[in-house]
């Protein structure tokens, strides 16, 4: 539902229509409550004024059916209150698994994304227009809060594990982020921009490549770098279980409990491994706390992500990705081959995987 209030920010995302309609809602409710109590209030101040000196008020004995009235009607409508915001809320912070991925992390005093295909970019993050985008977000040092007014999204970013967040944006242009959270001295500063783009100029946005790679490859490497692999080993036979085909699935735990293998929980296994130790192996791995940067546990993270999607050929389809443009246009640089097989997996494309 569109409602125009003169100084509110632009309805630019999906849900934002939504939230307005129950943020006004609450401004009517309480418009008419806080007028007619503050009329009660002077009809009967008039009403039942003292007329004369010696007058004494008569005692009240109850009125059950006033009393049930003033009772039941609030809760009904606090209630339906708590339901209204409960599903919009719910819809929220449940990103639908078509979305595509951003990697937000949240630093005093800037905030850093990374897409699937390899970008990076500080302080602005361009997405397609009517593209769902999920954000998985932390941060390197204190609270942060990610807050775009224009799709009535907010979301605190925390030390020590992923906020997930989504949203749709449905107007072109750009809108303005801010930093919601006291954090430190240039916290005022700690803004951005949200540039929502034509999906064609987005594509061609995103061919103007990283050169870097993508997170997943970029995890790749630093997940030989760390030595990881001399332990994970895709055959199964190492000293650390294989993760190829373990993101999503339940994993078996040492103390016969199970856990599904999300982003938290990878990200645990990295910076504190004997957290939760896989059935069936001991508790050697090190600790990476200190040695990794919230932005290498995001790409290794990712990489571990992709050993499981490619072998399911991505895992949500979506209409925008494995176009041509996002294919074909890593021309040239060395590392194209891989590019377009992580870029498939990553973003979940229709085309077969290539491996
Ligand atoms: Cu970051 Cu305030």
């Amino acid at each position: 539902m569109q409602i125009s209030v003169p100084f509110s920010a632009d309805q630019a995302s999906s849900y934002a229509g939504d939230v307005d309609s129950l943020y006004g809602f609450l401004w009517v409710l309480t418009i008419f409550f806080g007028v007619g109590l503050t009329l009660a209030i002077f009809y009967f101040a008039v009403k039942y004024r003292r007329r004369h000196p010696d007058q004494v008020g008569k005692p009240v004995a109850g009125a059950i059916g006033l009393e049930l009235t003033w009772t039941v009607i609030p809760f009904i409508i606090s209630m339906g209150i708590f339901a209204w915001g409960a599903e919009i809320y719910f819809r929220i912070y449940r990103p639908p698994a078509t979305a595509m991925d951003v990697y937000v992390v949240g630093k005093q005093w800037m905030w850093k994304f990374q897409h699937t295909e390899g970008q990076r970019e500080i302080n602005e993050l361009h997405v397609p227009l009517g593209r769902k985008v999920k954000l998985t977000m932390t941060t390197e040092d204190v609270i942060h809060s990610f807050f775009v007014p224009a799709f009535r999204m907010k979301l605190d970013v925390v030390p020590g594990r992923y906020s997930t967040v989504w949203f749709e944006p449905t107007k072109l242009g750009r809108f303005e982020l801010f930093c919601a959270e006291y954090c430190g001295t240039s916290h005022s500063g700690m803004i951005g921009s949200i540039v929502v783009m034509d999906p064609a100029e987005y594509q061609t946005w995103l061919s103007g490549g990283s050169g870097e790679g993508t997170p997943a490859q970029q995890g790749e490497k630093l997940f030989a770098q760390l030595a990881c692999s001399s332990c994970h080993l895709a055959t199964g036979q190492g000293r650390g279980p294989r993760l190829q085909g373990v993101f999503g699935s339940q994993v078996e735990l040492a103390d016969g409990s199970k856990v599904v293998a999300n982003e938290d929980y990878i990200r645990e296994s990295i910076l504190n491994p004997r957290a939760k130790v896989v059935a069936g192996f001991q508790p050697l791995m090190p600790t990476f706390q200190g040695l990794v940067s919230e932005e290498q546990v995001l790409q290794l993270v990712a990489y571990v992500r992709s050993l499981s999607q490619e072998a399911q050929g991505g895992a949500a389809g979506n209409s925008m990705s494995g176009t041509p443009a996002s294919a074909g246009s890593n021309t040239g640089s060395a590392a194209s081959a891989p590019a377009a097989k992580s870029n498939a997996a990553a973003t979940g494309a229709k085309s077969p995987p290539k491996k």
